[in-house]
């Protein structure tokens, strides 16, 4: 049959902003695990879309490994940043790591998708997705295509819209 087109996807955010529940969500029910523990380095998981096969490096947010981001720079097509929307303190925190990548040599000049997840949106004082993209400065964002979700990752809701579109920058 056809090969799926494969695709690595780089997935960062602030350690507790979700990435690993929302990683979760998008594998198959079957292989789904049943408790999320805080990533400790990264976790490499793979799942297939109807038109991509995808191998996401789930990055572990805590401070202490995120000089572990930029090794996989180079190789990845396309990044998926998390953001909880309800932790309003750490929000320039995030900010700065996004910035940090965004202007690192291997990312800079590629024009991969960048999608947001304003994750957490359940939280009684959750940003909006908007105030999260003004926060976040991401009109800022020129040279390549980007998307913000709100998301709950532990529904599952807003994660496929975010995937679908995706799929569209990369198909
Ligand atoms: P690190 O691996 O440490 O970088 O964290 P992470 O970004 O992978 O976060 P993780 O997926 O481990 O989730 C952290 C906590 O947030 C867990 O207790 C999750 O259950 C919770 N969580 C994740 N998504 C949501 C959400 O949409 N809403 C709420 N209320 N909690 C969430
Ligand atoms: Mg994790």
């Amino acid at each position: 049959g056809l090969r799926k087109k494969e695709v690595n996807v780089l997935c960062l955010g602030l350690d507790n902003s979700g990435k690993t529940t929302i990683i979760n969500q998008l594998k198959p029910a079957n292989v789904q695990a049943q408790e999320i523990v805080p990533t400790i380095g990264f976790n490499i998981e793979k799942f297939k879309s109807s038109s991509l096969s995808f191998t996401v490096f789930d990055m572990s947010g805590q401070s202490r490994y995120r000089n572990l981001w930029e090794h996989y720079y180079k190789e990845s097509h396309a990044i998926i940043f998390v953001i909880d929307s309800g932790d309003k303190l750490r929000m320039v925190v995030a900010k700065e790591e996004l910035d940090t990548l965004l202007n690192h040599d291997d990312i800079r000049i590629k024009k991969i998708p960048v999608l947001f997840f304003a994750n957490k949106m359940d939280l009684r004082d959750a940003m909006s997705s908007v105030k999260v993209s003004q926060m976040l400065s991401l009109e800022n964002i020129k040279d390549k295509p980007w998307h913000i979700c709100a998301s709950n990752a532990i529904k599952g809701e807003g994660l496929q819209e975010g995937l679908d579109w995706l799929q569209e920058q990369i198909a």
